[in-house]
């Protein structure tokens, strides 16, 4: 029997990304998040002349060919991370650009491929590297000791069981499937049919975060970002949980001078840190309860927009 076809990735607040991009014609935007392109399409529509679009899947940067065939020389896909932008651009001679919009997580693509290994809800190897390469998920169940799963259950997925979770994985150990870890899970936590959701939804959230890096990801795309961005270009960020949501909220407080920095290079007594690198840091923006209903994987995104000044990008470590 063949894979099932992966459902097209819809995305999510598109008309909120591109009105906080303000797209001007002849503008050169980066997308961090190409996925199926569905953001790329819509900075395109808007007339920006050039668009610079990441993945760090391969798949998804062979999905997009078609789409860079067809935008007459506008759009350059790079199967790079997004934290790695800046010498990306300037290894295709762009210094500045005038928007960066980054779509964390995962593509719907990617988790309704079981052979991603992202997903419990069908089984497949246990991947879940969105690059394909590095260690894979079972690479980190099958041989981290029982506390660091643990340590990254508790900190990545808020698996208040995380302990009882992290012992009943290492009994089971070797795990090669989905269905099997998932299985562990729901053992380990009881699960009853019916349940609204499903015990092992923390666990897979936070091996994938783990896996990929995603937090650290995050934090140095927004750094990247910020050294990339002209005065006054815009940057418009999407995220699905709350742990990356607070990455960017304190990123933007941070950096628009609303928050002490807590540099780890400056004494306790002078907190104030650089002038401000952000400013008109928007309003947390949440989908609509129609694009809720047409498409519940929005439902829990939140997309937070600001724009840049003119002061120099903030030398590393100087924001945490
Ligand atoms: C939520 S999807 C983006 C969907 C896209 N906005 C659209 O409209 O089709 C996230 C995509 O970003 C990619 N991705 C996640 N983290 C990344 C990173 N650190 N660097 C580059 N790409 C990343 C994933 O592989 C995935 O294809």
């Amino acid at each position: 029997m063949s894979a099932p076809a992966a459902s097209p990735h819809i995305p999510v607040l598109v008309d909120e990304v591109v009105a906080a991009l303000a797209i001007a014609p002849g503008e050169t935007h980066v997308d961090g998040t190409f996925g199926a392109g569905g953001y790329t399409k819509a900075i395109l529509e808007k007339g920006a002349a050039r668009v610079i679009a990441f993945d760090r899947d391969p798949e998804a940067i062979q999905e997009g060919e078609a789409l860079v065939a067809s935008s007459g020389g506008r759009l350059t896909l790079v199967p790079e991370r997004f934290s790695r932008m800046r010498q990306a651009l300037s290894d295709r001679d762009v210094d500045a650009v005038d928007g960066v919009t980054l779509d964390i997580g995962v593509s719907s693509m990617q988790l309704d491929q079981a052979e991603r290994g992202f997903s419990f809800q069908s089984d497949g190897p246990l991947d879940m590297r969105m690059s394909r390469d590095g260690a894979s998920a079972a690479d980190f169940v099958n041989h981290a000791d029982e506390a660091e799963i643990a340590d990254v259950l508790y900190h990545y997925g808020e698996e208040p069981k995380a302990r009882r979770v992290a012992k009943a994985i290492v009994a089971a150990r070797p795990i090669a499937r989905t269905g099997e870890l998932a299985d562990v899970v729901r053992k380990a936590l009881g699960h009853h049919p019916g349940m609204k959701k499903d015990p092992a939804t923390r666990t897979f959230q936070a091996i994938r975060i783990h896996v990929n890096e995603e937090l650290k990801e995050l934090e140095g795309g927004l750094a990247a970002a910020e050294q990339v961005l002209k005065p006054g270009g815009r940057l418009a960020v999407v995220t699905f949980h709350s742990l990356e949501d607070r990455i960017v909220k304190r990123f933007l407080k941070v950096r628009s001078g609303a928050l002490p920095s807590g540099s780890r290079h400056l004494p306790a007594a002078n907190e104030s840190g650089p002038a401000p690198t952000f400013a008109g840091v928007a309003k947390a923006v949440r989908p609509s309860d129609a694009e809720t209903a047409a498409n519940p994987r929005a439902r829990s995104a939140t997309l937070r927009a600001a724009h840049r000044t003119d002061a120099p990008a903030w030398k590393e470590g100087t924001s945490r």
